[in-house]
């Protein structure tokens, strides 16, 4: 039961980190997001706020339980979780009263990078979720 109930969060993540991933593709251009696609992003950012932390609290538990083949299944998972933190802490910050302007482009640029790291990781949880080595 409670394998069934990470692969949906892990599913879920992957689902949030596709759309957070897309909704960036406009400021490629070096433009900021603006419009509907800052807005998709506040939402699905909203959600993944949430999914983090609960897949990462069932992954813990059932860390135990997995399989030495699972190497790739559990290097997503622990990738997600890293870079999924500072992905939410930089915004986070970027929302208390102590950050300068200056600070906030350094950290909205963390933010980019830790990012596009949780995308690589979620890539990786992916092919972790095909195999179906998880024990
Ligand atoms: C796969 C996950 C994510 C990726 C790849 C990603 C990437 C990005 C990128 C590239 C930008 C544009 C930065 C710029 O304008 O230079 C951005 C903006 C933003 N993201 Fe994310 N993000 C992700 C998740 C999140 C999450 C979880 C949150 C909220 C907790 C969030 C909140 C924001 C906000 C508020 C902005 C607007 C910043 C601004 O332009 O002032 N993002 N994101």
């Amino acid at each position: 039961m409670m394998l069934w109930i990470e692969r949906a969060l892990a599913m879920l993540l992957v689902g949030l980190v596709v759309v957070l991933t897309a909704t960036t593709a406009v400021s490629w251009g070096g433009h900021g997001m603006s419009g509907l696609p800052l807005l998709i992003h506040m939402g699905a950012s909203g959600a993944l706020v949430f999914t983090l932390p609960v897949y990462a609290i069932i992954g813990l538990i059932g860390f135990s339980r997995r399989h030495l083949r699972a190497s790739m299944y559990n290097i997503g998972f622990w990738g997600s979780v890293a870079f999924g933190l500072p992905t939410i802490a930089t915004v986070f910050l970027c929302m208390l009263p102590i950050a300068s302007t200056d600070t906030m482009h350094q950290l909205v640029s963390w933010h980019a990078w830790a990012g596009y790291a949780l995308t690589i990781a979620a890539v990786v949880l992916v092919i972790g979720l095909l195999r179906r080595k998880v024990a």
